[in-house]
């Protein structure tokens, strides 16, 4: 496994819609970028990680995630052509930051629950039913492959401090 080097803005990468992966994409090769993806996420830290911000212009995404205080397990997920089908009506504001955006934080509204549906780097159909910080972690992700960036959608954005970013890189 290998840890893969963050692109930030302004690449032009992470403002591209991102390709589809092919059926004969899927595969061990595909899953050894998923966790070299992950590897990297780690390394970071981070939750989240898109391939565009790996300079990689493919629709996959990993996400881990726990909170043992609010009880919600360990997860973690490598979602290829991940796709939004349902939104709860309840929206929520939280605070995000960005592994392409250092320093930077932002609050952004999203929605509370969201289903989402994809496969997994082998090519096994997903359906996802998500919500709270996994479902806002999955928003941000997905925006990524389609080139937006928490920046586009926050009402307010500052400086972070460490500790802040810590929290919250995606
Ligand atoms: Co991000």
């Amino acid at each position: 496994m290998a840890v893969l080097e963050i692109v930030t803005v302004p690449h032009p990468v992470l403002r591209r819609k991102a390709e589809p992966i092919r059926d004969e994409e899927f595969g061990p090769e595909l899953e050894r970028l998923a966790h070299d993806m992950i590897e990297t996420m780690r390394a970071a830290p981070g939750v989240g990680l898109a391939a565009p911000q790996v300079n990689i212009s493919k629709r996959l995404i990993v996400v881990e995630y726990e909170d043992e205080e609010e009880g919600i397990p360990h997860q973690l997920y490598a979602v290829a052509n991940p796709r939004i089908v349902r939104v709860s009506p309840r929206r929520v504001w939280g605070v995000e930051g960005c592994l392409s955006i250092p320093g930077m934080l932002g609050e952004v509204e999203r929605a509370y629950a969201i289903t989402v549906v994809g496969r997994t780097p082998l090519g096994q159909p997903l359906r996802l039913d998500l919500e709270g910080w996994v479902a806002r972690i999955f928003q941000h992700e997905i925006d990524h492959l389609n080139g937006i960036l928490f920046t586009d959608r926050a009402r307010r954005v500052w400086r972070a401090s460490e500790e802040e970013e810590a929290l919250t890189a995606v």
